[in-house]
């Protein structure tokens, strides 16, 4: 039984020193010390020796399934390491490929444009103020000197949720959200949505940006209002550029005035930026009308002031030669990283 032993514990070791995975490893662990293996075997046929040899024999026994089951570890541990080895060789990063191209999105040029305008008054000393998209006719109209059944409103007819809410058709409603919240000096600018009941074509959507403008202080007057937008055209369009005033109406402020930029791209002698004319109208203007400081809380005897407002895609149509305002709103990339 001894000899038998020995030789059980010869042969495992044997297989141990062969084994190549940690497959082979628990396949000499199964065969040499499971149920089914000749050591358990031996160990079984105990019963046939005698009292004396018995301790001995189960001493021997023991000291078998111990060296088999350490030599089983040690090769563990190293067969472990030679496959981390393998595994590390095999899965080396090759870091000269060149990498997978990363597409970087950027800002929609209505964005951009709005940041850059926001940047050039933010510089002058004006805050940005934020209003509802969906208001009441009383911010859209009224309370821009605008009453009902005024023929005004036809000209800016827009989307009505009941009879007294609509989505705002100008930004102009901020200035008198900005008189209410807000004692003089005021000096704000507002970007934003505005909406309008007009078919969709090259140069009109239902839906398009504007930026207001709004100071009110005392001694406020039109040259204030000059001086504030030629700085402005200036920084937007280039330090050559001049500005010109052409009466208008419009029922909030009094006088009003369109204001055109000397062409940006001819420098005024003419081309087909600005189609031939020299100028490109991007705003309209004027001192608040006092009605309007009025109805807002603020004493016309003693304040004054002045807006303006102005489309922000006609400015980025200008500016990047756009012919068809509908590619603004279609989300192409192909389109849009141009710019
Ligand atoms: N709200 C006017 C428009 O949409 C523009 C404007 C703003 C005119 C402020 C004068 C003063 O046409």
């Amino acid at each position: 039984m001894k000899a038998q032993l020995e030789k059980v514990k010869a042969e495992a070791l044997e297989a141990i020193a062969k084994a190549e995975s940690a497959q082979d490893l628990e396949n000499v662990r199964v065969s040499y010390l499971g149920k089914k293996s000749p050591l358990t075997a031996v160990l079984k046929n105990m019963g046939s020796l005698t009292p004396e040899e018995r301790p001995v024999m189960g001493a021997l026994g023991n000291s078998v399934r111990e060296a088999i089951t350490n030599a089983l570890e040690e090769a563990k541990k190293e067969i472990g390491k030679k496959e981390l080895a393998k595994k590390l060789e095999k899965e080396t990063i090759d870091v000269t490929l060149p990498a997978k191209k990363c597409s970087c999105g950027k800002l929609h040029p209505l964005t951009s444009i709005q940041r850059e305008m926001e940047e050039i008054f933010l510089g002058m000393g004006f805050s940005i103020a934020e209003g509802p998209e969906v208001e009441t006719d009383y911010y859209n109209f009224t309370a821009l000197n605008t009453p009902e059944f005024h023929p005004a409103r036809d000209v800016q007819d827009t989307f009505y949720i009941t009879d007294k809410v609509l989505l705002r058709s100008q930004t102009s409603t901020t200035q008198v959200h900005a008189m209410e919240e807000n004692k003089p000096p005021i000096r704000v600018i507002s970007p934003g949505r505005v909406y309008r009941s007009d078919a969709v074509d090259a140069t009109h959507s239902p839906m398009f940006h504007q930026c207001e403008g709004l100071v009110i202080d005392k001694g406020i007057t039109m040259s204030d209002l000059k001086g504030t937008l030629l700085l402005f055209a200036k920084q937007m369009f280039g330090e050559k550029t001049e500005i010109r005033f052409r009466p208008h109406h419009f029922p909030f402020t009094e006088p009003s005035c369109e204001v055109d930029v000397s062409c940006f791209v001819c420098g005024g002698s003419g081309c087909s930026v600005c189609k031939g004319e020299g100028w490109i109208e991007i705003l309209g203007a004027g001192m608040v009308h006092p009605n309007v400081l009025r109805m807002s809380g603020i004493d016309p005897e003693v304040y004054s002031g002045f807006a303006f407002g102005m489309g922000i895609e006609r400015i980025v149509m200008t500016k990047f030669g756009i012919s068809d305002m509908r590619l603004l709103y279609e989300n192409d990339v192909r389109f849009l990283s141009q710019f």
